[in-house]
């Protein structure tokens, strides 16, 4: 019996020391020292035994039952540390590393330029339409004392969609739509995409504009020249030089393209502004009393001016960047810049 149980205790500290887990050392205790254990049993069958031998028989199994419970405790320590140092290497965690940034979009160049312009106009006054892109022959031309077979349209490189109707080539129907919506004093700027047969390093078939008038009683040329002139030195810095030159278009009357002192040069002459030391940055005049006549405002009673630019140009003069493209190949290292 005695034997017994000294091979029992061996084969247990065996066991104990075989297993990897503390889920296997917790089987390996059932086996030996659980209700159907093997320690369990001998001292189950001690019955049998003398009355000599009993009690040596049960201060022992006693004995190997404590020191089978010291060892198996002792056991699930070291398993429990063990499985505690491969957890702290398989998580270690290098707080000194630099964190993964979320990195920030930004605003689009030309949606800056554009946001800039309505900023400055929007402080002298001026609200915001908007207009469709797909525009109505009346709307586009028409209306704007532009009528069919007028040589004006071979100004514009027109986007048919069908006979009656086109891509915008300008902001100016947004004029027409507004004025028919609201009677004087208006102001407004209207900014949007407008669409041109054209492409090379300065033209692209898509581009953006922004459209703006003011219609009131008693409104002047000098009005014009006050509220342009106070737009260029906003935009381009309060010393840049402003002419106004007489031009055309069908729906101002007098019309005049403005110009600026060269952004590149100063005004001495370079290729950019072709050594004449000015370049165009938009076109105006006084409505036409056709326009208001379309769009049945009094012209006895009215009167107003009206202007247009393209923001990929200003843009372009602002930052002194020389292939339009660039603001339409979406390439981050060029549009990171701004
Ligand atoms: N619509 C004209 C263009 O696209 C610009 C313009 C607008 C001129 C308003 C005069 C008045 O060229």
């Amino acid at each position: 019996m005695k034997d017994t149980l000294n091979r029992i205790e061996a084969a247990a500290l065996q066991s104990a020391a075989e297993v990897v887990s503390e889920a296997e050392l917790q089987q390996v205790r059932a086996r030996y020292l659980g209700r159907k254990g093997e320690i369990t049993a001998v001292m189950k069958g001690m019955g049998q035994l003398s009355a000599e031998e009993r009690p040596q028989v049960g201060a022992l199994a006693n004995e190997v039952k404590d020191r089978l419970e010291a060892a198996f405790t002792e056991r699930q320590n070291e398993l429990r540390n063990q499985a505690m140092q491969l957890k702290l290497v398989s998580e270690r965690l290098d707080v000194t590393l630099p964190g993964r940034r979320q990195r920030h979009g930004s605003r689009h160049p030309i949606t800056q330029v554009t946001e800039e312009i309505v900023a400055i106009f929007a402080a002298l006054g001026f609200g915001v339409a908007e207009g469709p892109e797909i525009e109505k022959d009346f709307y586009n031309f028409e209306a704007l004392n532009i009528p069919k077979d007028h040589p004006a349209r071979d100004m514009q490189d027109t986007f048919y969609v069908s006979e009656d109707v086109v891509l915008r080539t300008h902001t100016s129907p947004v004029q027409i739509r507004t004025m028919l919506q609201q009677q004087p004093p208006v102001r407004v700027v209207a900014p949007g995409t407008v669409y041109r047969r054209d492409s090379d390093i300065t033209h692209s078939p898509m581009f953006h504009q922004i459209e703006g008038f003011l219609v009131d009683r008693t409104v002047t040329f000098g009005d014009l020249k006050g509220i342009l002139t106070t737009f260029v030195t906003e935009c381009f810095g309060q010393n840049t030089a402003v002419r106004f030159r007489p031009s055309f278009f069908p729906f101002t009357e007098p019309s005049a393209e403005v110009d600026i002192q060269c952004v590149i040069c100063g005004g001495s002459g370079c290729r950019v502004c072709g050594q004449s030391g000015w370049l165009e940055i938009l076109g105006s005049g006084m409505i036409d009393p056709e326009v208001f006549k379309s769009v049945g405002y009094d012209p006895e009673l009215y009167s107003g001016f009206a202007f247009g630019m393209g923001i990929e140009r200003i843009a372009m003069l602002k930052y002194g960047v020389n292939d339009l493209r660039l603001f339409f190949e979406n390439d981050l290292r060029f549009l990171k810049q701004f």
